[in-house]
């Protein structure tokens, strides 16, 4: 597949096979997070990757107890209809950890410290793109507290648990989703 349509193919997934997917797949996915760029090239992320079963099923638990509280919270009517077994199918869920110490110059300024989480969101976006082009399916998934998640894999307090990616082969085809026209969000300054 060539790059655009490695882009394009890419599908939030929430239903996947229960049938293990490749350790060499998830080596190549780690790989290609690991090629992100960060801020001075500091690398502020860890990975932690999930295929044991009982520590799938209590992360489906704190997901289900934050949908819950959102839902209370909100009044989004969606959560009420959405259900979150995949957590219990997928079968590899990578967290990946932020690091809020390595976050380059921006630390100094008023607004500042993303770095590292754009830098973890760049080696994301590159774990997803090197799913799809393995003809793996994947969703980005954060409804959880990051204090549940870091007693349930013995995560140090000092780092943050940004993300889940569920890896898998989907059940059923992902929902298509459209995009508005991108010359909607630009302003060109010529
Ligand atoms: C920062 C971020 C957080 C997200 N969190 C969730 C989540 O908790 N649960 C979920 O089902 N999808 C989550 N998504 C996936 C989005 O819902 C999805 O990307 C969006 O609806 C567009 O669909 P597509 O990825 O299929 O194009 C998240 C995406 C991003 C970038």
């Amino acid at each position: 597949m060539d790059f655009f349509s490695v882009i394009k193919e890419r599908r939030s997934c929430r239903n996947f096979l229960p049938e293990p997917i490749e350790e060499a797949d998830i080596e190549k996915i780690l790989e290609a997070a690991s090629w992100a760029p960060s801020p001075l090239n500091s690398q502020p992320w860890e990975f932690i990757v999930v295929t044991n079963q009982e520590v799938k099923e209590k992360i489906y638990a704190e997901g289900e107890r934050c949908r819950k509280w959102a839902l209370e919270k909100s009044g989004w009517k969606w959560l009420g209809s959405y259900p979150l077994d995949f957590l219990r199918s997928t079968p590899a869920i990578i967290l990946v950890v932020g690091d809020p110490k390595k976050t380059g110059v921006d630390m100094f300024m008023e607004e500042g410290s993303v770095g590292y989480q754009a830098a973890c969101s760049a080696a994301i976006q590159n774990m997803h793109l090197a799913a799809t082009s393995l003809g793996l399916n994947s969703l980005w998934f954060t409804l959880f507290d990051k204090k549940a998640m870091r007693e349930i894999l013995g995560i140090d307090p000092g780092k943050t648990p940004l993300a889940l990616v569920c890896l898998g082969k989907a059940g059923s085809p992902p929902t298509p989703t459209l995009r508005k026209d991108v010359k909607e969000k630009t302003t060109y300054i010529r």
